[in-house]
């Protein structure tokens, strides 16, 4: 996750009030929630990264509660929550479709989706090798997957997207697309590929 890191304070900071983080995983996101942020729900199913997380919890100030919960269900009322944090773990969500559509019902209307993800490649040559190493990859990385497009996941989702920038990363082979989306109508579900692989254009 180090190389990631950087992309961190581009994102969490801007985070306020209720917030949701979704696959909070070892909380290296913690260390970077401002004072607006009044609490934290982090949702984690896998207990080894909620050991580590709660290892964490010491050493910051936002009061943090951790659920061992995947996204695809999410144990919380519609409109509970001011903003979602979404970092690095799209790409890993079994269904990250289903998860999407709970974020966008446990928000509150107007809430955002602030997120940072390694995405699929706008590059021919790198986007046929992503393609070629993500079987491999997924078994060694702990179901992380090269080929999902962010963007094209949070829009089929119903969150209209106001920021987005992008990183090409190294050879092209893990760009990074960090962004803030608005949760605005119903998700349609039209057109959403369920795997979010490679469908759309990208970030
Ligand atoms: C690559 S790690 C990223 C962790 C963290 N978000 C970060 O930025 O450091 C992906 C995380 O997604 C979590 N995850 C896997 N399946 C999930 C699911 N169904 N719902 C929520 N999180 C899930 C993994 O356990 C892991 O902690």
């Amino acid at each position: 996750m180090r190389p990631l890191s950087r992309f961190r304070p581009r994102v969490v900071p801007l985070a306020r009030g209720r917030v949701l983080e979704v696959g909070i995983g070892t909380g290296l996101n913690l260390a970077h929630y401002g004072q607006g942020v009044v609490r934290v729900d982090g949702v984690e199913p896998d207990p080894h990264m909620r050991r580590r997380c709660r290892a964490r919890l010491e050493s910051v100030s936002v009061p943090v509660q951790l659920h061992a919960v995947g996204a695809e269900a999410l144990p919380f009322d519609a409109d509970t929550f001011d903003d979602v944090v979404c970092t690095f773990a799209l790409c890993t969500i079994p269904d990250p479709a289903s998860a999407l559509r709970e974020v966008h019902r446990v928000l509150r209307p107007g809430g955002r989706l602030l997120f940072a993800e390694h995405v699929v490649s706008k590059h021919g040559l790198a986007r046929a090798l992503q393609h070629a190493l993500d079987p491999l990859w997924t078994r060694l990385a702990g179901g992380c997957h090269l080929t999902r497009c962010a963007a094209s996941l949070v829009r089929d989702a119903g969150f209209v997207i106001e920021e987005t920038e992008r990183w090409g990363g190294w050879l092209q082979l893990t760009p990074v697309a960090v962004g803030v989306a608005r949760r605005c109508q119903q998700p349609s579900g039209a057109g959403a590929s369920p795997s979010g692989r490679d469908t759309h254009a990208a970030p």
